[in-house]
């Protein structure tokens, strides 16, 4: 390996510090350098978050979208797709059923819907907080940030919103009807209310060099947040970059290592996307940083239409079978299912400094 790698790994891991140019550098990392790179992403997972994995119920209750993203199966032009809409009774079942088998969260995601209500949607929050004994994560776009209070004070306790990306150009190549500065003032918004705050960004995107992802990363660190998502792009066949190439598996792994080590107390999900590369691109990720699992606990006859790229692992044999899942998934990496709601664990160490 070389000596300058070993101190790019070094300022890493002990200050959790580096430039712009040291992680481009590692993001192209291969051979042993590449599996140096990944050790020391579990190494400062294990040191900062330990073993345990925290598993999160996903429930996609709309794939109605009003924007026109080009990457995305659920974008508004996307005509040939079956939309539904799952009313707020099933939404609450959904969240009950979840809960019952043991996720101390559920994460409800839909696209960009103004279809529900914040009222709506705050009576939904309420329901599933009166009826169940999980945390709420939304992950529902946009809104005005009087919609994030009411949902705030209806008991949602985090948010997840990526910004797909740090170059505000590239970002308005890929997104026809929307703002990067807008985006970043709704993260700004859910922090002032007290969320936990997530965000994220997709790897491999056309146009994007290794420069830009070194960038990206930097950006999220600068973000502050309680939980980064991030997973390769993957085209998809009814949109305008169906020709496009998808993110990389290696350079998606690097890029949870590097993150890991920038933001080593962060909740960080091995995503789903990568299950599209890989049969078992989750746990990959869970070996090289990553914390969290999401299994998709949509009711079997929506969750085919939940369409964001092609290749997404169904899992359509209930919460209970998504929980069985994961659990073995996790034991067989020698790790456990974290117990409770998997808050941040960024405040805990403020409040023992
Ligand atoms: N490939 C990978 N990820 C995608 N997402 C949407 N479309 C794609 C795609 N084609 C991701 C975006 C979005 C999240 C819900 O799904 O990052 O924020």
């Amino acid at each position: 390996m070389s000596a300058r790698v070993t101190a790019m790994l070094r300022d890493l891991e002990e200050r959790g510090d580096a430039s712009r140019e040291s992680l481009a550098f590692l993001l192209s990392a291969t051979g042993e350098e590449m599996a140096a790179l990944l050790a020391a992403g579990d190494r400062a997972r294990a040191a900062a978050a330990g073993d345990e994995v925290h598993l999160r119920a996903l429930i996609e209750f709309s794939n109605h979208c009003r924007r026109d993203c080009r990457y995305c199966g659920l974008r508004r032009d996307h005509r040939a797709l079956r939309r539904y809409r799952m009313s707020p009774e099933e939404i609450v079942d959904a969240s009950r059923n979840a809960a019952a088998v043991g996720f101390g969260t559920v994460v409800l995601q839909s696209g960009e819907e103004p279809h529900y209500s914040a009222d709506l949607l705050a009576d939904t929050v309420r329901a599933i907080k009166v009826q169940c004994d999980a945390a709420i994560t939304l992950s529902i776009g946009e809104r005005p940030e009087a919609d994030y209070r009411v949902l705030r004070e209806a008991g949602a306790d985090r948010f997840l919103l990526r910004m797909e990306t740090s170059s505000p150009a590239l970002y308005r190549r890929l997104h026809p009807d929307s703002d990067w500065r807008q985006r970043l003032a709704c993260l700004e918004s859910l922090r002032r209310l007290g969320y936990q705050v997530g965000s994220g960004v997709m790897i491999g995107l056309p146009g994007q060099s290794a420069e830009m992802l070194a960038e990206d990363l930097l950006f999220l660190r600068s973000l502050d947040l309680d939980m980064i998502g991030v997973g390769p792009f993957i085209p998809h066949p009814a949109t305008p970059l169906a020709g496009s190439a998808s993110g990389a598996l290696d350079l998606s792994l690097r890029f949870i290592a590097c993150l890991r080590l920038l933001c080593p107390e962060a909740l960080i999900p091995a995503t789903t996307a990568l299950d599209a590369l890989h049969p078992r691109g989750r746990l990959l990720a869970l070996r090289v940083g990553a914390d969290v699992l999401m299994p998709d606990v949509t009711p079997a006859r929506y969750q085919e239409h939940y369409q964001l790229y092609p290749g997404r692992p169904g899992a359509s044999g209930g919460p209970a079978a998504s929980r069985a899942w994961a659990e073995a998934a996790v034991v067989s990496l020698g790790r456990r299912v974290a117990l409770g709601y998997g808050h941040t664990r960024r405040g805990r160490v403020a409040s023992h400094a």
